[in-house]
């Protein structure tokens, strides 16, 4: 194989890469990829909306991917994680999302999300930077650095040492099995920040 086909086969791969499908772990092998790209193409890579192709993803699972070098979990959310879930202003600093900075528009609602079922967060702690742990088995996300509590639409437990919900981040379906993670539904747009 020539030099040049060489590198033509490793762009296709590269390319490939970015878009995720649907499966526990897949999306986790991504972030190697990116991080062996070129500096022009890295950045592009790395600012650039990632498409989740979630046809395959099962009640309760979770894909983890890397969006503007932020890790970003989407989860299919149960019957019963859907009941656990309330904006009881006993048990959570920001019940209602009133702190627009956590969440686009579309998402100040009870479930946080376009589609109850489907929950698109990023994986990073409000205290100070840390990935949660996700707990399905107990209708939570624990952060275990300093232990904050977050329920299944990313709201933090009072007596968290985290002040803010967890951040959804723009995204939008493009059908009923793909999501855009860095762009808005039409009638929103993303800030450029
Ligand atoms: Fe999560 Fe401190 S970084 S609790």
């Amino acid at each position: 194989m020539s030099s040049d086909s060489k590198d033509n086969s490793r762009r296709k791969f590269l390319t490939g890469s970015l878009s995720i499908v649907g499966g526990t772990g897949v999306a986790a092998t991504l972030w190697p990829f990116l991080t062996s790209m070129a500096p022009s193409a890295k950045s592009k890579a790395a600012g650039a909306p990632v498409k989740v192709d979630i046809s395959d993803l099962q009640d309760g699972d979770k894909i983890d991917l890397i969006w503007r070098k932020k890790p970003i979990w989407v989860v299919k959310r149960t019957k019963d994680m859907l009941e656990s879930i309330n904006t009881n202003e006993k048990k959570h600093k920001d019940p209602l999302s009133d702190n627009t900075e956590q969440q686009p528009d579309f998402a100040k609602n009870k479930f946080r999300s376009l589609k109850p079922e489907i929950l698109v967060l990023e994986g990073v702690c409000t205290h100070l930077g840390c990935n949660p742990a996700y707990n399905p088995d107990q209708n939570n996300f624990f952060c275990a650095c300093h232990g904050s509590k977050f329920d299944l639409a990313g709201k933090v437990s009072n007596g968290s040492p985290a002040g803010a919900n967890l951040k959804v981040p723009p995204y939008r379906f493009e059908d009923e099995n793909t999501i855009i993670v860095g762009e808005m539904p039409k009638e929103q747009k993303i800030d450029s920040a």
